[in-house]
């Protein structure tokens, strides 16, 4: 049984098709939207081809049209590409991404599975590293085998005593200075994290042809690159 596990696909869909894979199921951790320039393919493939999923601050900060203006970094960001994917998406696609749980438990085989964006406590918003001691406190009281998660945009596997943490980083804007694309398979109990080229000049220009602000532009195609904001 090979398990696909994506997060952060943040509306990249020349990052998602990248991922070639075979896989039996396929598992989302949140954050289709917001940031990049093709929503709708993006929702679109999760719909279609993911068994199951959980929501993502950002998927549900534009289900809820929460608009608003960050100073700097990535939630600068958030606040001006957020509108343009909000006019874009239709009213399925907004009620698709308000829908998804905040967490799931499912069994796959022999094995269970929590699945939640951020932390079990905070399943939206909390952003923690891959410390051993902070995640064995967070999922104490987690009754699976492995606890997937996402939100950092940081791919890790923690081997804890009672229990695996995955992240599998980010498909669509990588935050570790690597731009390729990252996601992992589980197969068994085996766990690999991988990464992939995409063609990222088509994701500038799919960026280029959107309304975003120029600034936005300018940053995104930064991290398309490099799989890191300029340091400005
Ligand atoms: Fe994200």
């Amino acid at each position: 049984m090979r398990i696909l596990v994506i997060s952060d696909i943040h509306a990249n869909w020349h990052a998602l098709q990248a991922i070639q894979e075979s896989y039996d199921i396929a598992l989302f951790l949140g954050d289709l939207v917001d940031y990049g320039p093709d929503p709708i393919p993006c929702i679109d493939w999760v719909r279609n081809h993911c068994s199951h999923m959980v929501r993502g601050n950002h998927d549900h900060g534009v289900a809820q049209r929460c608009f608003f203006q960050g100073q700097q970094g990535y939630r600068f960001l958030t606040g001006i590409t957020r509108p343009e994917t909000c006019a874009r998406i239709e009213e399925s696609d907004r009620r698709f991404l308000a829908q998804m749980p905040l967490t799931k438990f499912l069994r796959i085989g022999d094995l269970r599975f929590f699945l939640v964006h951020a932390t079990p406590r905070d399943p939206l918003d909390e952003f923690t590293t891959a410390d051993p001691a902070i995640w064995s406190e967070l999922t104490k009281d987690i009754f699976a085998d492995f606890v997937l998660v996402g939100h950092t945009h940081n791919p890790f596997a923690l081997k804890l005593n009672h229990l695996t943490v995955l992240n599998p980083g980010s498909v669509g804007l990588p935050r570790d200075s690597d731009w390729r694309a990252s996601y992992a398979i589980i197969d068994g109990k085996n766990i690999e994290l991988k990464r992939i080229e995409y063609d990222r000049e088509a994701a500038i220009q799919s960026l280029q042809a959107t309304k975003f602000p120029d600034i936005a532009k300018t940053m995104l195609q930064h991290v398309y690159r490099h799989g890191h904001l300029p340091i400005r």
